[in-house]
């Protein structure tokens, strides 16, 4: 035995899991090679590769300059959820806005956590939440560390690079009634592989045979189609068919707030007497973790979606850069296309959003990693958004080689 003075409680503390995103990342920095590129996190890069302030936000920073650091209400400031449901949701709410509650979250993550933690508490013990295969990696985390079981639904048919929708229905059935299911609204992360609007419709007529419950995880609203609208057709589809459902919204990518955290959770009931106490319990949650959510995101997201000229400019802005990833997409696929690698690459321009789920197994993403200083996910998910003309043409002779060379 040890001496007792040796001994320390957290000994038996074991190493957790580096965090698979993060990690690459963070990788990247470290590494000082020249050619160095960053295709890991789903942040948006300018042309010349670097991280990006939207002019809007410039221009909201100005307008807040000075103004008060005093504590937010426990759930947030209440034009910015207001906004933020009708972001979502559109003309469906219009005339149902007292059977919803939105509070103020530590962006998507903090909203899906909120929400899981809301199921665990008042949906029945043991409630499933279903979160698609693949999916962003930090759902599942979530869910464990809130003490509620997760498992997986068909999403992807790797072999063709397309939804596996039978398999994705064949576990919707499957699945016990009433379960969650966590349904990326567009710009699917990692695979950038979305329903159609037609299959969202037998979707949503399938979860409500199984009485299951959509949990919207809205992180790329703006662009998937660069229209946020036409970005927001699914939780629309699901408001409008009367589902009781949850929706995480995340500003970190269409308003490039990353680090402030700004973001929201709603959740919709179907009578309007159960959302003061839905929104009594979402506060008292609130207030055990963090008491209350960071003001500057928050202020500008607000200052922003209230200016009808701010607003515009941040549509347009948001057009240029969904454009500019449409762009670098059809860039790398020419460059493979010229470099004559083997493999139907189409996949990359019919995927949308930020990321192209590009099919290069572990061993290849590693040669890409250690030979060409490239750092993508394990996965094979690349962040086309850290694509530029600079480095295109660089990432496509590594692709070149990896299938060349490696199986
Ligand atoms: C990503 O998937 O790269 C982003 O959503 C960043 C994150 O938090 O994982």
């Amino acid at each position: 035995m040890e001496p007792i003075e040796e001994m320390s409680l957290w000994s038996g503390v074991p190493q957790a899991p580096v965090d698979p995103i993060y990690s690459v990342s963070l990788a990247y920095k470290a590494d000082t090679h020249p050619q160095k590129v960053d295709v890991s996190v789903g942040a948006y890069r300018c042309p010349g590769g670097k991280p990006f302030v939207m002019k809007c936000i410039y221009e909201a920073e100005k307008r807040l300059l000075g103004a008060n650091k005093e504590y937010l209400p426990i759930d947030g400031i209440c034009d910015f959820n207001r906004n933020s449901a009708e972001l979502l949701f559109g003309d469906a709410m219009k005339g149902h806005e007292k059977r919803m509650v939105t509070v103020q979250a530590l962006s998507g993550t903090g909203a899906l956590r909120l929400g899981v933690i809301f199921i665990r508490k008042y949906l029945p013990a043991g409630t499933i939440v279903y979160a698609s295969r693949p999916t962003w990696t930090n759902h599942h985390n979530i869910c464990k560390e809130s003490g509620v079981p997760s498992a997986e639904y068909a999403y992807y048919d790797t072999k063709n690079s397309r939804l596996d929708f039978d398999g994705m229905m064949r576990d919707i059935e499957n699945a016990p009634n009433g379960s969650v299911f966590i349904l990326h609204l567009c710009a699917h992360n990692p695979t950038g592989c979305d329903p159609t609007r037609e299959q969202w419709e037998a979707i949503a007529d399938l979860m409500a045979k199984k009485r299951h419950i959509p949990f919207m995880d809205c992180a790329y609203q703006g662009y998937a189609s660069g229209d946020l609208d036409n970005d927001a057709f699914s939780a629309r589809l699901f408001f409008e068919r009367g589902f009781e459902l949850l929706s995480a919204q995340s500003y970190s990518k269409n308003f490039g707030l990353y680090g402030e955290r700004a973001g929201a959770l709603t959740i919709v009931s179907k009578k309007a007497d159960n959302i003061p106490r839905m929104l009594s319990q979402l506060k008292m949650d609130i207030r055990a973790m963090y008491s209350s959510p960071p003001t500057h995101g928050a202020r500008l997201v607000a200052t922003i979606l209230a200016d009808p000229e701010l607003r515009a400019l941040w549509v347009t802005e948001l057009k240029e850069m969904s454009g500019r990833i449409r762009e670098m997409r059809q860039a790398l696929l020419d460059a493979l296309k010229e470099r004559n690698v083997p493999g139907d690459w189409t996949h990359i321009t019919s995927q949308i959003g930020m990321f192209t789920y590009t099919g290069l197994n572990p061993a290849q993403v590693k040669l890409l990693v250690e030979k060409y200083h490239i750092y993508l996910l394990s996965s094979g998910r690349v962040s086309v958004a850290g694509l530029n003309h600079n480095n295109v043409a660089y990432v496509a002779d590594a692709i070149a080689d990896a299938v060349a060379n490696v199986q």
